[in-house]
């Protein structure tokens, strides 16, 4: 353990859905791997449900969101929801910030997912050091920051496609975060993501989940915004940094582990493939299919002839063909993601593009088919297929459903063939990349030891 952050106190508060608390997990080994005191708060409800236990490096607490017993969907919707969370969240937050100082271990700086800008207001108020975290990369945070400054208007006219911004890609509607290409599909959400910019220069820090090497212009664009930018990524736990393929040994879960005896029934069922055969297919913890895209992609896939990994989770369990068991297919309700696409047998990631998976898989070199859904995903699938070309995109239908079809040739551009060699090899070079950046010397490992450093001096 190094001793660099000796006798600083970080409290890093996370947004209550996986795809935030997982990258801020993470964030927090790190700081706690440099000597830095963390505390790690998650609402009542999520620290409830999952019971973390702690390993001995960081320490949890709890804030509450309003609704201890049963969280977002004890909320009548996503405003009711923000709205609690804000003034529930905040009176906790006070709280826990004066119980600590209470009991002689005081909180010098507070790290607070940009989805609760709020927070800023109550660190500030006890004269702490204060870090807005975005879990989503850069391009994605700049596009809601342009509409934030009015440089992108909304709804963005038919007529003004592609859209060209300051150090984006020429962006075309699919290529949109969902939210800003149909405004009213879900305003709540849409303020939920703006609101992270109006108050940000007040933060003093500004650390995203992403890495430098990944999208420089996009990264130096946002370092105009004012405070002090750092990338941190990839947030994917050390172990598979030094690790990658050697699965039989121990890896770090993170808060939403699967038995470990699930999780050895998969690396037992990965041992008996070949090299680079199985296709590994998941739409992260929130996307939604209808029944007949789940049945498209049944189709696509068992027709397509490869082995394959799909994750369907419980509440999609349902949607499935009836009788569905396929004879090269393993369905598993939730997978351990990275032992999985670090297991050499993975040959590519049929994925929605939630940006930790994504990152997961650049990291680990898997290429991608890419089948966004909403929020930030379609813009993340635009760099996977032409930015960093380690995959395809899947072209939707006009009945907005991806045909089998469509999935089979996405997948076999991914597994066979002139194209695949040339994502595996793009692959490959996104994955030195990236785990280069966090290793000694590396992008992300020198922002983590600079925000540690500036805590010192910031502090009195
Ligand atoms: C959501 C949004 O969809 C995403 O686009 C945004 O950037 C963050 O919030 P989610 O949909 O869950 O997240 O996707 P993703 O960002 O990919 O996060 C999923 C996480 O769950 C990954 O870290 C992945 O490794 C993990 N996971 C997923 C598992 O461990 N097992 C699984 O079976 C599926």
């Amino acid at each position: 353990m190094g001793l660099e952050g000796k006798n600083l106190h970080v409290l890093v508060l996370t947004y209550p859905t996986q795809g935030h608390v997982n990258p801020m997990l993470q964030f927090c080994k790190s700081l706690s791997s440099k000597g830095v005191d963390t505390t790690v708060a998650v609402t009542k409800f999520i620290f409830n449900t999952f019971k973390p236990k702690s390993d001995g490096s960081i320490q949890w607490d709890t804030i509450s969101d309003g609704f201890d017993e049963g969280g977002f969907a004890a909320a009548t919707g996503i405003e009711d929801y923000l709205d609690t969370m804000k003034k529930a969240g905040s009176k906790t937050l006070r709280e826990l910030i004066m119980s600590h100082q209470e009991r002689g271990h005081p909180i010098n700086a507070v790290v607070y997912d940009a989805l609760m800008p709020w927070a800023l207001d109550i660190a500030k108020s006890f004269g702490l050091v204060a870090a807005t975290f975005f879990t989503m990369p850069c391009s994605v945070n700049l596009i809601y920051y342009y509409v934030d400054k009015g440089l992108l208007r909304l709804p963005v006219p038919e007529g003004s496609y592609p859209v060209h911004l300051p150090s984006l890609p020429p962006l075309m509607p699919r290529d949109m975060p969902s939210f800003i290409y149909v405004p009213d599909s879900y305003p709540q959400y849409l303020y939920l993501l703006l609101n992270q910019m109006p108050n940000i220069q007040g933060a003093d820090y500004i650390l995203v989940n992403s890495v430098h090497e990944f999208e420089p212009l996009e990264t130096d664009e946002m370092s105009k915004i004012g405070p002090t930018l750092l990338t941190i990524g990839p947030t994917i736990p050390t172990y598979y940094i030094d690790k990658a393929n050697e699965n039989d040994k121990k890896y770090e879960l993170d808060l939403f582990q699967i038995e470990p005896k699930e999780a050895s029934s998969t690396r037992a069922w990965l041992k008996t493939k070949p090299k680079g055969s199985v296709i590994y297919v998941s739409f992260g913890s929130m996307a939604k299919l209808n029944t007949t895209q789940m049945a498209e992609l049944a189709a696509g896939l068992v027709e397509s002839n490869y082995y394959f990994i799909w994750v369907v989770r419980a509440s999609e369990e349902e949607k499935l063909p009836k009788g569905f068991t396929p004879e090269k297919g393993l369905i598993l309700r939730w997978s351990s993601q990275l032992e999985v696409l670090s297991n050499e047998a993975i040959g590519s990631f049929f994925t929605h593009s939630g940006w930790n998976s994504t990152l997961e898989s650049l990291c680990l070199g898997v290429p991608m088919v890419a089948m966004p859904q909403w929020t930030d995903q379609p813009t993340t699938g635009k760099y996977v297929a032409d930015v960093w070309k380690v995959g395809v995109r899947v072209k939707v239908g006009e009945d907005g459903i991806v045909g089998k079809d469509e999935i089979k040739t996405c997948v076999k551009a991914v597994m066979e063939g002139d194209r695949a060699i040339e994502f595996k090899q793009n692959a490959s070079k996104w994955k030195q990349l990236g785990l280069g950046a966090l290793r000694k010397g590396g992008s992300s490992s020198k922002h983590i030891d600079e925000f540690i450093s500036g805590l010192r001096d910031k502090i009195p």
